[in-house]
């Protein structure tokens, strides 16, 4: 039974076998293939994503720049509308200039000269305690007024170039009015008095005087018959010229001057004249002291420098400054034209402080002063705001500390 069940039975066994293999090599072949499938699968997700990540990146890269496009018309638009409004605020600027030149060409309103009422300013007198013996000085007359507001304006004439400058002969007895308009010239204009300057009609100067030279700037004066003036195309040089026959009669170099400009707002101005109670001065900036002003007193006869101090008062956004009994007094505005304020202040004396003085607005909300003169004998200021011609009345009050000395 065994020699026959064997061959059998291994048939059996062989024929299992082959069943298993053949099972076996088929499942292989399914795995390989569902393996196929899901790597094709996959590829094609792989593909899918591939293109996702494109489409994705292309609409950032568009949306960006989209985005950038509409930025820059933002961008233009704000600029637009930011000079619509500084046109705005020019036009008004020049409303406000011409409703005050027309009102004061109404003869029955001229003496009406027109008052704001400001924010009263008094300057603190220093307290005697901090008073400082610092510079003692001869001059011929001391005196002590002290500014404590400017207290109206009036708009006299409106004639020239936007820069120039416009004053009295301070000395007495003179009613003398000079104007030289610009910046660079080798003309003045002499009017026989203030009445005459203001005409309506367009009164011929009394004198159209020629020099043989160029002035330059916006910081000379007359004084005594005599223009004091800097000279153009030289950095520092004053004259002294007799307006009778036109001829230079002195003439010096300022040591230090020259370099910069007086005023960082009037660019063109590198020596500042000034007549005041005590004489003549001449301001200018000097890059060794951080550009600070520097005043000088100068002797008219001669042109021989007195004395110089050093203030601390910048030249950095100023348009202007003048001097009443040796205290200077530095007018600050923007290069935009706005409110001009009196921030800071020297007493050669060293009786008045800056730090202690509030701060002195100008009447007028829009201004823009190419030059700024003190009369001693008026209290006034003689200024040129861009073209119209100015009178500033002054409040002083006495200054007792300068006696205590
Ligand atoms: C010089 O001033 C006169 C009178 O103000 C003026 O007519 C003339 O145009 C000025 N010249 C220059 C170059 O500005
Ligand atoms: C100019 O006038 C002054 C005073 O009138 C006189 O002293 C001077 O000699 C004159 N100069 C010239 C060059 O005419």
């Amino acid at each position: 039974m065994s020699g026959k069940l064997l061959p059998v039975l291994l048939l059996a066994l062989h024929l299992t076998a082959g069943s298993v293999r053949s099972q076996g090599s088929s499942q292989d072949a399914f795995i390989i293939q569902y393996l196929e499938r899901r790597l094709a699968q996959m590829e094609e997700r792989l593909n899918l994503c591939e293109q996702n990540t494109v489409a994705v990146t292309q609409k950032t890269y568009d949306l960006s720049s989209e985005i950038r496009g509409f930025l820059s018309t933002v961008s233009i638009l704000r600029s637009e509308v930011r000079n619509q409004v500084d046109n705005v605020a020019v036009r008004v600027d020049r409303m406000e200039r011409e409703l005050e030149y027309l009102e004061n060409k109404i003869p029955t309103q001229s003496d009406i000269e027109m008052e704001e009422a400001l924010l009263e300013q008094q300057i603190k007198a220093a307290e005697q305690e901090q008073l400082k013996k610092k510079a003692k000085i001869k001059v011929e007359k001391d005196c002590s007024t002290a500014l404590s507001q400017i207290k109206s304006l009036k708009i006299v004439k409106r004639t020239g170039d936007t820069s120039g400058s416009w004053f009295k002969d301070p000395s007495e007895g003179s009613a003398k009015v000079y104007l030289l308009s610009g910046i660079r010239n080798n003309t003045l204009l002499e009017y026989v008095s203030l009445q005459s300057f203001a005409e309506r009609t367009t009164t011929p100067p009394a004198k159209v005087v020629q020099l043989p030279f160029d002035w330059q700037g916006t910081g000379h004066v007359v004084y005594n018959g005599f223009l004091y003036c800097h000279k153009a195309e030289t950095p520092n040089q004053i004259l002294k010229v007799d307006l009778l026959n036109a001829t230079v009669v002195d003439s010096t170099l300022l040591p230090g001057a020259g370099r910069l400009p007086v005023y960082s707002l009037n660019p063109n101005t590198y020596l500042d004249l000034a007549v005041d109670e005590l004489g003549l001065w001449v301001i200018h900036a000097d890059p060794e002291y951080g550009g600070n002003l520097v005043i000088t007193k100068l002797d008219k006869a001669s042109l021989a420098v007195e004395y110089t101090w050093d203030t601390q008062c910048r030249s950095r956004d100023a348009e202007g400054a003048f001097l009443i009994c040796g205290t200077l007094y530095v007018v600050y505005n923007t290069r935009y034209g706005g409110r001009s304020t009196i921030q800071c202040l020297y007493d050669i004396h060293d009786t008045i402080h800056s730090d202690e003085s509030p701060v002195l607005f100008f009447p007028k909300r829009y201004t823009s002063h190419s030059s700024i003169h003190y009369h001693p004998g008026d209290k006034q200021l003689y200024a040129w705001d861009d073209g119209y011609q100015t009178i500033y009345k002054v409040d002083t009050r006495r200054n007792d500390q300068v006696t205590a000395e």
